[in-house]
């Protein structure tokens, strides 16, 4: 496993996280917790120190779960979690209703000092390595927000601050307001929009980014074969990406790929991740997991190292899927 430092701290990071997401079951068909608390030891056995959660996870099950997981391992972990999404108050901007409940944009100092502590209470910690602004509230000044978690960064109660869903404007308004040390954004070999903007903007400021969805929730992995069903909640079920007309273009780019996994001796998901890190000095990958299967392999990525004419010929074999 590789390590970088985040952001400006000192704290030395994995460069594959584990994603939580699926673990809260919410938009993902449900969730085992047993299976859940074996893929975050997984994970931590093989290097992983990264662990990324939020509250909007099942409405807090993602945090206990990850809390339940980390008992005894606290001080090898690095957990970024959330604020920003709340479901105690209705101020700020509806977003969507996750199990009947209302849940809000919402960035307010208050709000935020009462999310921490039921955060620090489900993960079982007195303190956050890495809080990062959910999604962004058009209603509280960046400045304000900005303001308490400073705040909260000198009483040591969290160490780096994080944004996440922003725009460029945005990001610049967090860098004019204090110390922004990573973004969280979507980005795969699927989505590649910061390239244009927070990509640069992050390398010139020495803010790490941390990539969300780097397997397109799955689909990148080379296993969603034609069987594959989804049921319940889980966003793929609509999801056009993962039509059978897709499936079938993304396995024909995957097989062009292959060849350069099978020098490594690396499955396709784990070259694709490798790929992914490989993008910039700043980046790290949040690798989602249900398993301890699914961690292990994805951890195992973080130790690829893809020369430049590799690089080259997987980049040739994704040009050819747009
Ligand atoms: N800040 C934000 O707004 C935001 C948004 C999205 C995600 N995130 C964070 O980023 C993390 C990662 O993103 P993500 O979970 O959306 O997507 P992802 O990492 O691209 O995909 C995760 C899913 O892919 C499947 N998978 C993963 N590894 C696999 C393997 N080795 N073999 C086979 N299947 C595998 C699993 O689903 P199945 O087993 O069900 O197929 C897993 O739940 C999240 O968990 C979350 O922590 C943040």
């Amino acid at each position: 496993m590789k390590y970088k430092k985040l952001g400006t701290t000192d704290i030395e990071t994995s460069v594959i996280g584990l994603g939580t997401w699926a673990m809260g079951g919410w938009m993902w068909g449900g969730g085992n917790d047993k299976d859940s608390v074996a893929a975050i030891h997984s994970a931590l056995d093989s290097g992983v120190n990264l662990i990324d959660t939020a509250p909007a996870y099942g409405l807090g099950r993602s945090e206990e779960i990850v809390g339940e997981a980390i008992k005894g391992r606290r001080d090898k972990v690095v957990i970024a979690t959330k604020c920003g999404l709340v479901w105690h108050t209705d101020k700020g901007n509806h977003f969507f209703d996750e199990e009947g409940k209302p849940v809000h944009r919402y960035l307010g100092a208050d709000s935020i000092r009462y999310e921490l502590e039921q955060s620090l209470k489900r993960l079982g910690t007195d303190y956050i390595d890495l809080y990062i602004t959910h999604w962004q509230d058009p209603t509280t000044p960046v400045s304000e927000t900005m303001a308490i978690l400073e705040e909260l960064k000198k009483e040591g109660k969290i160490r780096a601050i994080g944004i996440s869903n922003v725009n460029k404007e945005e990001m610049s308004e967090y860098l004019e307001s204090g110390t922004l040390d990573s973004i969280q954004e979507k980005y795969s070999m699927l989505d590649r929009e910061i390239e244009s903007g927070l990509l640069p903007l992050s390398e010139q400021n020495n803010v790490s980014i941390l990539s969300y969805s780097p397997l397109a929730q799955g689909l990148l992995t080379g296993k969603i074969d034609p069987e594959r069903t989804f049921s319940g909640d889980d966003q793929r079920i609509e999801d056009p990406r993962f039509s059978q007309e897709n499936r079938q273009k993304i396995a024909a780019m995957l097989s062009k790929m292959k060849p350069v996994a099978d020098q490594h001796n690396i499955t396709l998901g784990q070259l694709v991740i490798a790929w992914t890190v490989s993008q910039s000095s700043q980046m790290f990958a949040l690798c989602g997991a249900r398993n301890p299967v699914q961690a292990k392999e994805n951890a195992a990525a973080g130790a690829v190292s893809l020369t430049n004419s590799e690089l080259d010929q997987v980049s040739s074999a994704l040009a050819a899927y747009f």
